[in-house]
């Protein structure tokens, strides 16, 4: 065995080793501290001490850029394409990562995002790559995004030419957007099983700014092409002189945002006549980019770490993308006519509430009724959003599946308690139905895998087993109700062990990141549908394993997420999000 053999068969063996050992069992939680250590709670707003913040001008839903239709984001043809300007990108942030409310009990006050994060603990960190786009008053450079101020503070500037270099490839006023994670927020609650939910809020926070970009005509594609150390030189996360004694950040990921059609005073030029675009980046001009001059200190987070989770750390560096890898992506040969005022209706309320109320109005249910059902039609409405239609070159996938450089790796195996004609019991949805007959081998045989009933065509979603699974839900969610009084609930079953040996341990965290983007379209799906959902990042593994009879690693559940009607909890206020910055926009 070659030594690159040898490390690859080693990581692999550690991140398995991490995803075994932070299973929760019946009779024993993965390890954590057991009780919160509230002195040292994590402070969720990261800030760059010493550098300049450039403030995003905080836009009302009825200023300008107005908000498309909801339903109308996954017709990106009749969304009107804006130019990227410091509004546009206001708006990019505040529907991606931007604070939604503070909620309010008593003395204690706690902000909500746009997007969701396991325990609100918010480990995601966003960054943005501008090159010089005309109308934005910005210089090139790096900026990370501080929610709580919404503004960009500048970690270092870039030479136009250069970084006009790195984009070369991309259509014009294309832009980076790059996530990282600082570990020590969930760990400080949830100990050995924070990298998992990391990597759920990473996918979750690819799933809002794709959504985010969506809304304002713009495409986005991943670059996991790109080499994880160059992620880290191009976000600065491995600059240990900027983070001295506070917590380091894990680079996640790189993605590329552009305009999809030609906007008004941002002429495209003849680059835009393009066929693929690489999901690369040339690293020696990343280098040459990240060797200029930095601004800000990391602040720290907690004045004491308790514990330090090795065991994180290993499952970071098992599963760090060593290797860059040259893929290409088809560029869509239609492309969109230039912006028209044909679709301006789209933005009225005759095509439904608009994208920014329903991403505004997003929030994790804390409890459901028990009642309320969904129709059919609705339930296999939520059920489409989540088909990736692999068949089809990934740009020309639906949104939010285009944004994913992959086939998909999960299928749902989905509690049904309360959807109107439906047979209450289990079901499952193939999200890639070449991979059914997979799946059935690695679960009981006796399972019934009949098309649902009444089931549309082409949607892949099959009848197992009848039963009341109530209870059986709630108590595989870690005795969570909110699994068992909604409409519905699921496990995300990922094609596990084979993608590990097939990839490599480094897509151990893109199979979360899968899960979060599809629970994000999920949480807006539910709201759009007048109910809400809830992400579960606790439940037992194994004993959701059973159920099916699933025995080996082929096929293990990731996340777990459940939709209903809400119960609100009546004790706590609601505060706008922006009422402590005082600006004008
Ligand atoms: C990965 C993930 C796991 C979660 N797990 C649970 C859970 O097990 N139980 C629960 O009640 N809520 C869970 N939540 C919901 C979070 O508590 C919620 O997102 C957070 O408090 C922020 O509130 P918001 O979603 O209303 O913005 C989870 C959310 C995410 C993203």
């Amino acid at each position: 065995m070659s030594y690159s053999h040898a490390t690859q068969a080693d990581s692999l063996h550690r991140i398995i080793d991490y995803h075994v050992r932070t299973k929760h069992h019946f009779n024993r939680y993965a390890r954590s501290l057991g009780y919160l250590d509230w002195a040292n709670q994590p402070d969720p707003f990261r800030r760059f001490e010493g550098t300049q913040l450039v403030s995003l001008p905080l836009l009302s839903p009825d200023e300008e850029p107005l908000s498309p239709a909801y339903q109308a984001i996954f017709e990106q043809e009749t969304v009107h394409c804006q130019p990227v300007t410091v509004r546009s990108l206001s708006r990019f942030f505040e529907f991606a990562l931007a604070l939604s409310a503070w909620k309010k009990a008593g003395e204690s006050e706690w902000a909500l995002r746009s997007n969701p994060s396991s325990g609100n603990l918010h480990p995601t960190e966003g960054y943005v790559v501008l090159p010089q786009i005309d109308g934005l008053e910005l210089d090139p450079g790096l900026y990370h995004y501080a929610p709580k101020e919404h503004g960009l503070e500048r970690r270092t500037e870039f030479p136009a030419e250069r970084v006009a270099q790195l984009l070369v490839a991309f259509p014009s006023h294309a832009f980076l957007f790059g996530l990282t994670s600082v570990h020590w927020r969930e760990a400080w609650k949830y100990g050995e099983r924070a990298f998992r939910y990391c990597n759920h809020d990473v996918g979750h926070a690819i799933g809002a700014a794709r959504i985010a970009a969506a809304t304002l005509g713009w495409n986005m594609t991943l670059l996991d092409g790109v080499a994880q150390n160059t992620v880290a030189m191009l976000l600065g996360t491995d600059r240990k002189q900027d983070f001295g004694e506070a917590e380091s950040e894990h680079s996640d990921c790189l993605a590329v945002v552009w305009p999809t059609k030609a906007v008004r005073g941002q002429r495209l030029g003849v680059k835009d006549d393009r066929k693929e675009i690489p999901l690369a980046l040339d690293s020696a001009i990343v280098k040459e980019l990240a060797g200029g001059a930095w601004y800000g200190k990391g602040n720290r987070l907690s004045d004491e770490h308790g514990v330090h989770w090795d065991i994180i750390d290993e499952a970071a560096e098992a599963s760090w993308k060593k290797q860059t890898d040259q893929l290409m992506i088809r560029f869509p040969r239609q492309s969109f006519p230039s912006p028209d005022t044909r679709h301006a209706s789209r933005t009225t309320s005759d095509f439904g509430p608009s994208a920014g109320h329903i991403i505004r109005q997003r929030r994790s249910a804390v409890a459901f009724d028990g009642k309320t059902s969904l129709s059919a039609t609705t339930f296999f409405h939520m059920m489409r959003r989540v088909m990736p239609s692999a068949e089809r070159p990934q740009l020309e996938r639906p949104m939010p599946w285009d944004v994913w450089p992959y086939d998909p790796t999960i299928h749902l195996l989905i509690f049904v308690h309360r959807v109107v004609g439906l047979t209450p019991g289990l079901y499952v949805l193939m999200r890639d139905r070449r991979r059914v007959s997979f799946i059935q081998q690695t679960m009981n045989p006796e399972l019934s895998w009949t098309i649902a009933p009444d089931c549309p065509d082409g949607l892949p979603l099959y009848w197992l087993l009848e039963g009341d699974a109530k209870k059986l839900a709630a108590q595989v969610s870690c005795h969570q109700d909110i699994a068992g009084d909604s409409a519905f609930s699921f496990g995300m079953l990922a094609e596990f062990e084979g993608t590990l040996r097939k990839r490599g341990a480094w897509w151990y965290p893109r199979m979360f990141w899968e899960a979060g983007l599809l629970g994000q379209i999920l949480y807006l799906e539910a709201e759009a549908a007048g109910v809400r959902a809830t992400g579960i990042g606790c439940f037992f593994d194994d004993p959701v394993h059973e159920i099916v009879g699933i025995q080996s690693l082929a096929v293990q559940s990731l996340y777990h997420f459940t939709i209903g009607g809400p119960v609100e909890d009546r004790r706590l206020q609601t505060l706008p999000p922006y009422g402590h910055v005082k600006r004008i926009s």
